[in-house]
C-alpha cells in the first residue's frame, strides 16, 4: 500500500479539508497538517506539498533511520508529526541542501527534493517524488527592499520563477488592478515591449518613471479587449468577487487575443468553491495557491491560443 501526502498550508487546514470534501475524497489519516490519502491522488490546490508513492520504512535507530533514507535519494525535507527530536536527529545525518533565499527566475534546483516524516517512532514514510523542487514546498526570494510598491510583487516572481521560467520577454502585457504598481513593475523588469496598467486608484509616480507604461486610472471590468490588440500575457491581482474575474478572463479569452493568463483569485471570508471550480474548468488551466499567497489563489492559462 502506497499513499498520497499532502501538507496542509499553516492555518489553512480547513481549506484543504474542505476541498476534500468538493472533490468526494476522502483522506485515511491526518497527523498536525499532513493528511495521507491511501493510493494515488491529484493535485490539490490547498497543499503547500504532493509527495506521492509515500511508503512505510520501518527504522531500528536514528543511523538506520538515515541510512535507508540516504539509499533511496539525496535531499530529504522533513515536516515533523511527532517523535520531533528523534526526526531532526535522523535529518542531521543528511546530506545538506541548499536553503538560502533565490533571486527573482533563478533557475529552480535540478535534483529531486524528496520528503519524509517519522510517522511513528519506528516508522518512516518516504518519497522521492513531490511536487516541489523547494524542501516541503516551501521557498524565498532575495526581496527587493527598494523599488516595489508593494509585497504583491512577490507572488508574480514566484509565479515566473516556478510556473513560466519559460517566459519570454517582449511582446504586450495587460496588469489589472495594478496599483500601487508591483506587479507593472515585475512586468516591466521582465522587459515587456509596452505594459498596459489598469487601476481605479492611481499608479505610484516612480513606477510610472520607469517609461514604457500605459496607465488607465479606470475599472477593468468595463475594458474592451479590441482597444489592446494582441496580449502576451494577462495579469489580474483585483480585489473582486471571484464570479466578476471570471466574466473578464473570459471577455477576453472570448476575444482570442491573450496568449497567457495569470490572475489572483480572491476570496472574502469563505472560499467561492463555486466560481473556483467553474475556473478549473477552464481547458488546460490550473489553480495553484502558490507561498505567497495568503487566503487567495492562482488561476493560470499558458498557451491560451495554442
Ligand atoms: C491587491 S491590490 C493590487 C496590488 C498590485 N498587484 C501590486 O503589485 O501593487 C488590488 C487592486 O485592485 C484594485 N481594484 C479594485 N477594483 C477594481 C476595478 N474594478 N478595476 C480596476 N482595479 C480595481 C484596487 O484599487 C487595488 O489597487
Amino acid at each position: 500500500m502506497h499513499y498520497t501526502g499532502y501538507l496542509a498550508i499553516h492555518d489553512m487546514e480547513s481549506e484543504l479539508e474542505r476541498e476534500f470534501e468538493v472533490r468526494g475524497m476522502k483522506f485515511a489519516f491526518k497527523k498536525e497538517r499532513l493528511y495521507l490519502v491511501e493510493g494515488d491522488g491529484p493535485d490539490m490546490i490547498w497543499a503547500q506539498m504532493t509527495a506521492r508513492n509515500l511508503e512505510k520504512i520501518t527504522i531500528t535507530s536514528i543511523n538506520d533511520g538515515a541510512s535507508k533514507l540516504k539509499e533511496k535519494g539525496r535531499n530529504w525535507g522533513l515536516f515533523t508529526v511527532g517523535h520531533h527530536r528523534r526526526a531532526q536527529l535522523i535529518q542531521d545525518e543528511l546530506p545538506k541542501y541548499n536553503t538560502k533565499p533565490i533571486p527573482f527566475r533563478h533557475p529552480l534546483p535540478s535534483s529531486p527534493m524528496g520528503f519524509w516524516t517519522l510517522w511513528e517512532q519506528d516508522e518512516i514514510l518516504a518519497t522521492q517524488v513531490t511536487s516541489s523542487p523547494f524542501a516541503i514546498g516551501e521557498m524565498d526570494f532575495q526581496e527587493d527592499k527598494v523599488m516595489p510598491p508593494s509585497r504583491a510583487y512577490l507572488k508574480l516572481w514566484e509565479f515566473f520563477t516556478v510556473y513560466a521560467p519559460e517566459a519570454i520577454a517582449g511582446g504586450t502585457a495587460i496588469d489589472v488592478g495594478s496599483c500601487p504598481g508591483g506587479w507593472t513593475w515585475v512586468l516591466r523588469t521582465l522587459e515587456f515591449d509596452k505594459v498596459h496598467s489598469v487601476d481605479k486608484a492611481p499608479i505610484e509616480k516612480r513606477i510610472m518613471d520607469l517609461g514604457r507604461i500605459d496607465f488607465r486610472q479606470e475599472s477593468a471590468f468595463g475594458l474592451d479587449p479590441k482597444d489592446f490588440g494582441e496580449i502576451d500575457w494577462f495579469c489580474s491581482d483585483i480585489i473582486c468577487y471571484p464570479e466578476r474575474l471570471l466574466t473578464l478572463v473570459n471577455k477576453f479569452r472570448a476575444a482570442g487575443t491573450v496568449k497567457n493568463f495569470v490572475c489572483t483569485i480572491k476570496y472574502q471570508a469563505e472560499t467561492d468553491w463555486e466560481a473556483t471550480m467553474k475556473f478549473l474548468e477552464i481547458p488546460g488551466s490550473r489553480i495553484v495557491h502558490l507561498h505567497h499567497n495568503k487566503h487567495e489563489v492562482t488561476w493560470f492559462l499558458k498557451g491560451a491560443n495554442a
